[in-house]
């Protein structure tokens, strides 16, 4: 049925509304002539979407509070439907979204089923649709699904907020692959982040579920079933009968009506094309899969006039082979994913000579597999259309397939991709690529250079198809094709360079040297403040053709430079690792047993719940922070009304609207010098920082209340450029004082003047983002006498202070609890109080429940990172690298306020594991105009381990000696003392180093790398050792712990004043408390976090949270065993159950409570109440022509005491491990100078680590029989120290670009601070195209 009509007057092809209709009749006014008439249409256009989620149809209408914009994660969310399906960057980047879905593909195409990304689906566009989310797939309160009992059991949640996608994504493939191998796996789950766990344990328990190898993977298409496109249960595809499920999804007309967007869903091409010619000169939007939003934020569809979803059309699913031509047809609506299976099929096929393997593997670098399952081909293609920055990789794809694409009716229609890339698209649709399998003599070669090794856009990007005659010395027989992205908005084909090379051999090196100087004669990379540098794009894309021509000759290239050709990720092998522990069986288990994560089982179904998961209450507002636009102005004016004209806004609320003081600084701030200044929730006339909160708007909804935010107009005078740097700052002197006397030790002057050497130098430590992936959120509700909140703090009592004190309302009215944070590494101390401070003003002022969650991008310019550190050092030495003296002049960039200043802290850990009788230790701190600086995961100890680490390898450079030997003739002998006055009672560092050397096969291993380097020209491989010490302080730790034994069951309950936030504490408790009272873990539960138990209490941080609570639970447990014992001994025969009974009859109180006051469990005075050591040996492996690096092996030993959970503490062991990898690799930060606006504040240009940039072979070693005798039943910390040894993997790297530039004959001093990005390090190997030879 044609479902448009045509105007009676002027034949115009016609589409209407929903809204004027009555009982199938129509009305309407004709757009092309004026006409108003009637008509009838039978049957109506559907005006509702309906699907289902978890087997419950749901029936969604355009009225039901939804815009156009709304995706189903925002649905599944708000309406309750799944709170296991989380959210986070609303990007496709990060994973917590990830549900899957069958989706309907138009008529008599068989469905899609796979693991997508919720956050980037259309609400409106899942009609027909079948959702199962984590709920679906398993309950506590039933029966887990072995996914979720595989990640469970092997440790694969800390905070658990990754959990369910992760769970989810792994069910999507286990759907679609049912035969896939672990190699399979690994490469499929790059679109899941987790900043807690490392990766290693959720891999190793997805892979548990999977055999080694399959060896029908490539023809597992084959076996879909042909009814549902899922795992078909004939085997093959062929003759289920439809036992495998019975929907073909609904194929029927859309039409919706959303305010000023319309929304059309045709089902034939015909009906496209009539919406196509009636919305000419409208602003509209052809939809594929909507994935382009994730990058393109203003493809959003509410920022049209009508939005056209070609989901139901049968032509753009098309998918076709036609043998006789070799013909490949694949309709515009197919996706990624299906273009990768017609690569895996057909390099599985003899015929193939790797060409299709190749592309295969580039398409595997593209995003991740839930967008690729998900994102069109013409999706992507007209994003570059769009965009022509963009640097796609399907583009140079469908360039080197030489694919025609059809954009329209007439033969003009069929463009190449190049004409393609200028062609305007108005009013045309991308319906279908033909392409051919490759001739006999093409060779293919794609390459893909990222910040990190996966889900990332490209750097520069590169594809290569020549025909070539290797018999001929290598001829280019016919047309090269040289397609080169990350260059330029104009620039996508080297023609020059094609032309240059056609018809010559590629063997001659006359012609290689001519390619490459053509080739950098056409290059002109465009500057941008977040891309990489113009010079590095350009040697890099020459870089490429070189390791092209490499891989060309093969064996005819000289042993030497054949190690140009293989790309890292791509022969990466499996991840790997190793734990070791002592796991004999003792008498005191539970403690000291791996006994699994307490919330391990309701993580992974995602039944455990974060502070956003709370239900909406009746009546509830959605509040989002206003934030400034430029860094160091003055507010001239805030004008509301453009938000508050948007319907559903209640209240726009500014510093003006503060009952209370304008101030969220806590008193009780880290800063030892006391020097505080006010710290302004929302901003009243000067702004310091670009995304300072300056306001905040409360509206009916979250979607409402972000887009009015953003509405809200701030007029700005006196703009000033902003200071961002620690060397800017030091330039403009923006000095705060002091923060601490320094420290002198000896006389460091003389040490270093009468020392046989000396050497100075500048050395520089990066920012960190914390990238909780749980932003920072709050729940209040008025209650009867004050407010009830629910906030994702790591410190309760600071939440409650920073409230009171803007509300105006005492701290006993304020109730905060927390359950668990989504991560939190310091980000939830202080820098929670904006979102918890502003909900509950908003919650005073409007008398209403109001609930924030801070966006990824507030969150992240608003909430601090990790200082950045300059030292300025000075080191005397002797000829063994024995130190003499050390003279550190240490720069801290402290961002706008002084309150959370390291100072003194910083000072504790510089000396590392480090004896030296001489130094000086002097600390600034400097104002600048960025978020204030704050705690990051061991945010003293990192910067201070990394920037003494590199004196210690500066020193071993001049004596001309391995590092770690130098390192190990400084190290500290027990009854040393340190610098700041600790006398070393327990110093274990030599042991746990020689262990390592031993274990990692140190010496070994680089007598090997030195061939290797001698070999291999183009990679480099070394290693590097970094021993820790790391004191754990006591001084902070006021914890209450409260037990509570109930009768007639013998249950307990137990809360403590730390909060959950991934690092097992609520485990480590409770397995305290099952030992303390001798039952087993399962009977004790572990309750929120909540403000009237644990008044006053700490916050969460410095790895001691956990000992301190296990401390205050082993307190209640001995006084309430000390109640029970006399019925205990009076009633023996009683089992545990019936003497608590005995117990509540006779009248023992049951419940204690017990509060560390701050004591010093041996009670003595120091700082640190022991120190924890440890040490780690990376491998690295360099690509010298492109930067990009792989850790091939980490060796860790760590002493953690007598451990209270092993993998408990191995997990941690391994998570910071992880999160130092990103601060010393791939995590750079980066601002705008002009406005001082960080340009990190989304999963584009961020890049924390992801499942293939942690080690291949991970070896973690916890030092046994080595109890600690000042801590919690022998047990030592784990949450911090070990990111201090991450640092390691950046020296590694310098070594090779040491033995990189020795190669390119230098041999100079070099300057290389962390972060280690592809581009620094590529650039430090000092290659250029006069070294191309072969
Ligand atoms: C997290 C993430 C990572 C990514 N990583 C990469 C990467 O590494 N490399 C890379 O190359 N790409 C990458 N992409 C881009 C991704 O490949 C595209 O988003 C996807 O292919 C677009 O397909 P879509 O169907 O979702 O298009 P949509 O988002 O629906 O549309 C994109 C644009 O194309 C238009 N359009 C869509 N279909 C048609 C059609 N048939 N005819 C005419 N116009 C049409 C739309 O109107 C819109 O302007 C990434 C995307 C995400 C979200
Ligand atoms: S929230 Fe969907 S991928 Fe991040
Ligand atoms: S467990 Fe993965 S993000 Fe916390």
């Amino acid at each position: 049925m044609d479902s448009y009509i045509k105007c009676p007057v002027c034949n115009a092809s016609h589409v209407t509304t929903q809204l004027s209709h009555d009982n199938g009749v129509f009305a309407t006014t004709c757009g092309n002539c004026g006409h108003y008439f009637k008509y009838r249409a039978d049957p109506p256009f559907t005006t509702s979407v309906t699907f289902k989620v978890n087997g419950t149809e749901v029936t969604v209408a355009a009225d039901a509070g939804y815009g156009p914009e709304a995706s189903l994660n925002d649905y599944l969310r708000q309406s309750g439907m799944s709170r296991g399906t989380k959210v986070f960057c609303r990007q496709g980047g990060c994973g917590v979204c990830v549900v899957v879905a069958k989706i309907p593909l138009g008529a008599g195409q068989t469905p899609l089923v796979a693991n997508i990304n919720s956050c980037l689906a259309p609400l409106f566009c899942c009609d027909g649709w079948e959702v199962t989310t984590s709920e679906g797939l398993g309950s506590v309160k039933t029966k887990l699904h072995p996914i979720q009992t595989a990640v469970s059991d092997n440790f694969g949640t800390q905070c658990g907020y990754c959990s369910p996608g992760h769970v989810m994504n792994m069910y999507g493939l286990m759907q679609k692959y049912p035969n896939m191998d672990k190699q399979f796996v690994e490469d499929n789950f790059e679109g899941n982040l987790c900043r807690c766990t490392g990766y290693r344990p959720i891999l190793k328990a997805m892979k548990s579920l999977v055999p080694d190898t399959s060896s029908d993977i490539e023809d597992i298409t084959a076996k879909l079933c042909k009814m549902t496109g899922r795992a078909c249960s004939s085997k093959t595809g062929a003759s289920c009968s439809g036992s495998c499920g019975d929907s073909r999804g609904a194929h029927r007309p859309i039409r919706l009506a959303f305010g000023a967007t319309r929304w059309e869903k045709p089902m034939t091409m015909g009906d496209l094309q009539h919406v196509l010619a009636q919305v000419r000169g409208q602003k509209y939007r052809i939809l594929g899969a909507n994935t382009g939003t994730g990058y393109f934020k203003q493809e959003s569809c509410d920022n049209f006039d009508v939005v056209i979803d070609c989901a139901g059309i049968p032509e753009m699913h098309v998918n076709t082979f036609d043998a006789q031509t070799n013909t490949y047809t694949m309709g515009g609506g197919r996706t990624l994913t299906d273009l990768m299976d017609i690569f895996r099929a057909e390099a599985a096929k003899s015929t193939d000579k790797g060409n299709f393997n190749e592309l295969k593997k580039y398409l595997y670098r593209v995003a991740s597999s839930p967008i690729r399952n998900r994102g069109t081909w013409a999706g992507n293609l007209m994003m570059k259309n769009k965009y022509p920055s963009f640097p796609s990789d399907v583009f140079n794809i469908m360039t080197v397939l030489g694919a025609k694409l059809t954009v329209g009716q007439t033969p003009n229609d069929v463009l190449t991709v190049d004409t393609f890339f200028k062609a305007d698209m108005t009013g045309k649709v991308l319906s279908k690529a033909t392409f051919q399998t490759f001739g006999a003599n093409d060779v293919v070669v794609c390459f893909k250079v990222m910040p990190r090794s996966q889900n990332s856009l490209a750097l520069v990007n590169a594809a290569f198809r020549m025909p070539i005659d290797a018999i001929q010395g290598f001829l280019i027989t016919g047309q090269p094709i040289i397609s080169i992205g990350g260059i330029s908005e104009t620039f996508h084909r080297a023609t020059k360079t094609e032309t240059y090379l056609y018809g010559k051999h590629l063997s001659a090196p006359s012609t290689i040297a001519g390619a490459l100087t053509t080739l950098a004669g056409e290059l002109f990379p465009t500057p941008g403040l977040v891309l990489p540098s113009p010079e590095y794009r350009k040697t890099v894309a020459c870089a490429l053709l070189y390791k092209f021509i490499l891989k060309v000759l093969g064996s005819n290239a000289g042993y030497n430079f054949r190690s140009g050709v293989d790309v890292l990720h791509d022969i990466r092998p499996l991840s790997s690792g190793i734990q070791t522990y002592d796991n004999k069986q003792k008498a005191d288990w539970p403690v000291h047993k791996a006994v699994k994560k307490l919330e391990g089982d309701v993580q992974v179904t995602g039944e455990a719940q974060f502070t956003d998961d709370l239900p909406p209450l009746p009546g509830q507002l959605c509040a989002a922070i206003i934030t400034a636009t430029v860094g160091n102005a003055t507010i001239q004016s805030i004008d509301p009304q453009p938000a508050m004209t948007v319907p559903g806004v209640v209240r726009v609320l500014t510093a003006l609207d503060i009952p209370g003081a304008n101030d969220i600084r806590v008193p009780q701030l880290l800063s030892p010098t006391g020097n505080v200044e006010l710290e302004e929730l929302f901003c009243s006339g000067k702004v310091m920082y670009y995304g300072q909160p300056i306001g905040m708007v409360v509206a009916e909804s979250q979607t409402l209340a972000d887009k009015a935010a953003r509405l809200v107009k701030v007029n700005y005078n006196s703009i000033s450029a902003p200071v961002i740097t620690v060397d800017d700052a030091i330039a403009a002197k923006t000095f705060f004082p002091q923060p601490t006397p320094p420290i002198v030790v000896g006389d460091p002057d003389q040490a270093i003047s009468s020392a046989a050497h000396s050497i100075s130098g500048v050395f520089r430590t990066p920012e960190q983002i914390h990238f909780h992936m749980e932003t920072q959120a709050t729940n209040v509700v008025p209650t009867e006498d004050g407010l009830q909140v629910v906030s994702t703090t790591q410190w309760t009592d600071n939440t409650q202070q920073a409230i009171s004190q803007v509300t105006g309302i005492p701290k006993n009215r304020i109730d905060v609890s927390v359950k668990r944070m989504g991560g939190a590494y310091g980000g939830k101390i202080t820098r929670n109080n904006f979102i918890a401070a502003a909900c509950g003003l908003a919650a005073k002022l409007t008398n209403r429940p109001v609930r924030g969650r801070m966006d990824i991008q507030s969150n992240l310019e608003a909430c601090g990172r990790r200082y950045q550190h300059r030292v300025d050092f000075r080191v005397g030495f002797d000829d063994t690298g024995l130190l003499k003296g050390i003279d550190l002049n240490i720069y801290e960039n402290a961002g706008f306020l002084p309150n959370e200043q390291l100072g003194f802290v910083f000072s504790c850990y510089v000396d590392n594991s480090y004896f030296c009788a001489n130094w000086r230790i002097n600390m600034n701190s400097l104002r600048t105009n960025i978020a204030m600086t704050t705690a990051v995961r061991a945010p003293a100890s990192t910067p201070a381990v990394m920037i003494i680490e590199n004196v210690l390898e500066e020193v071993a450079r001049v004596v001309n000696q391995d590092p770690w030997t130098v390192k190990q003739l400084n190290f500290y002998h027990t009854g040393q003392v340190t610098p700041i006055g600790m006398k070393l009672n327990h110093c274990n560092i030599d042991l746990v180093y020689q262990q390592l050397m031993t274990s990692a096969q140190v010496h070994t291993r680089q007598e090997l790398f030195k061939f290797y380097n001698q070999d291999n020209r183009w990679k480099k491989r070394a290693l590097a050792v970094v021993p820790v010490k790391f004191g754990m302080s006591s001084s902070f730790d006021m914890f209450t712990a409260v037990v509570s034994i109930y009768g007639h069951d013998g249950t307990i309950a137990v809360t403590h004043g730390g909060t959950e936030c991934g690092q097992g504490i609520n485990t480590k408790v409770a397995q305290v408390v099952a030992y303390e009272l001798g039952v087993p873990v399962d009977m004790v539960s572990v309750k929120p976090t909540d403000s009237t138990v644990a008044a006053n209490n700490a916050t969460t941080g410095g790895s001691t949270t956990s000992e301190g609570c296990c401390r205050a639970a082993i307190e209640c447990c001995k006084a309430v065993n000390l109640r029970i014992t006399p019925i205990k001994t009076a009633n023996p025969d009683l089992d545990w159950a019936k003497l608590m009974s005995k117990c509540v009859d006779v009248g023992v109180a049951l419940t204690e409570s017990y509060t560390n006051a701050g004591k010093h469990p041996t009670g003595g005075s120091d700082l640190f109440t022991y120190n924890v050591y440890g040490a780690t040996c990376s491998e690295v492996e360099l690509d010298v022509l492109t930067g990009e690096y792989q850790i091939n092996r980490v060796d860790i030993v760590y002493d953690c005491g007598e451990s209270l959970n092993p993998m408990v503490d191995i997990g941690q062991v391994e998570g910071a491990f992880v999160m130092g990898l990103g601060l010393n690799l791939t995590e750079a930060v980066k601002y705008d100078p002009s406005t001082g606006q960080m340009l990190c504040y989304d999963t584009w240009n961020y890049h924390p680590p992801t499942n293939k940039d942690i080690p291949v072979d991970f070896r973690v070693s916890l030092l046994k029989n080595a109890p600690n005798p000042v801590g919690v039943l022998g047990s030592k910390g784990s949450g911090e120290p070990p990111l201090n040894t991450a640092v390691s993997v950046f020296f590694a790297l310098r070594k090779c670009i040491e033995e990189a530039r020795k190669d390119a004959g230098q041999t100079g001093a070099f300057t290389f601070e962390p972060p280690a990005t592809v581009e620094s390090v590529q650039q430090l190997c000092a290659t250029n195209t006069t070294q191309f030879h072969i």
